[in-house]
């Protein structure tokens, strides 16, 4: 029987019967390993709460994490699916991620052998090792990225010239909750789909169908907005008596009664139909459905 690493089960979506050893670490601690006059590397156990982790760094005054404040799940999760949000990856702030692999050897990943992209990791595809610690490269001397331009429009009027990682944590909460819903009081996975990366020939073809789309060049095609795509199709406030599509972010549905993970399911494709049938974009499902 295969295993499942269960984190805080914020971005899976799980069947009623699962044929998969299911298990939690409830690993603690937050060590430093070493300090420069710019850097600090700091080691954090996989069962570490993100956000207090985060927040723990941005009292500290290091910088690298402060964009993904408030985002749910443990720090061993983090990695998997290289959480990113207002400019920022989870990829860019790590050294190495210590795993336990299938022959009982602990060894460390370095971040180049991570193999780490758009919501992407060598452990998302190859589920066989176990994170048990993640190794942080912070940064004490500032290092913002607030390109992102609700962040820039949120941090202008600051006083100070470049915002402090506190400053950019706080910005980045009060966006989060303006717009997406409390997991904790609406039960959501985030973002359903990732945002599709199309080729830049079928980017030119779309464009010329439907003008003002928003697009994001990548290495490897264009990037397009999965949220602006589903808004457009009319699917803002849709749902059924059990689903809702989350009216300031449609790429965000809410489970309001909904018991099964098929109705769940069933939701995401008839957005995946009715999205393709529109743009012909196929569009992926972000979080892991767990049978
Ligand atoms: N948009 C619309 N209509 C809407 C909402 C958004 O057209 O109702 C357009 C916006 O105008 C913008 C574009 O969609 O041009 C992108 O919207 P947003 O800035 O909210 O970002 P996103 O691409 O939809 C991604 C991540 C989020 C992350 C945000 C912020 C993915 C799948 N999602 O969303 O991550 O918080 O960027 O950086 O990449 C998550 O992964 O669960 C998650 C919430």
């Amino acid at each position: 029987m295969s295993f499942f690493v269960l984190g805080q089960g914020s971005n899976i979506i799980p069947h009623p019967h699962v044929n998969k050893f299911v298990c939690q670490l409830s690993l603690r601690g937050v060590e430093i390993v070493r300090e420069t006059t710019d850097e600090v590397f700091v080691k954090v156990a996989a069962g570490e709460s993100w956000h207090e982790f985060v927040m723990s760094a941005v009292c500290n005054k290091w910088y690298g994490l402060e964009n993904l404040a408030l985002i749910p799940g443990s720090v061993g999760a983090a990695p998997v699916q290289n959480i990113g949000a207002y400019g920022v990856e989870v990829a860019s702030a790590i050294q190495h991620v210590e795993v336990l692999s299938l022959n009982s050897e602990i060894q460390n990943i370095s971040v180049e052998a991570c193999e780490f992209g758009y919501r992407d990791s060598i452990f998302k595809r190859n589920r066989n090792q176990i994170i048990l610690a993640v190794q942080f490269r912070l940064q004490k001397k500032a290092k913002v990225v607030v390109e992102y331009p609700q962040l820039k429009q949120q941090l202008t009027g600051l006083s100070s010239v470049i915002p402090t990682p506190q400053q950019i944590a706080a910005a980045v909460i009060q966006i989060r909750q303006a717009k997406l819903p409390d997991p904790s009081r609406d039960a959501n996975v985030g973002s359903l789909f990732k945002n599709p990366i199309v080729s830049h020939k079928a980017a030119a073809l779309i464009m010329s169908k439907h003008k003002g789309l928003v697009q994001y060049p990548q290495h490897n095609g264009v990037k397009l907005s999965a949220a602006q795509l589903i808004d457009r199709a009319g699917w803002k406030n849709k749902g059924t008596n059990a689903i809702e599509c989350w009216p300031t972010q449609p790429l965000v549905i809410v489970n309001k009664s909904a018991t099964q993970a098929t109705e769940i399911i069933a939701f995401a494709d008839a957005m995946k139909a009715d999205i393709y049938k529109r743009y012909e974009v196929e569009l992926e499902l972000e979080p892991y459905e767990l049978f």
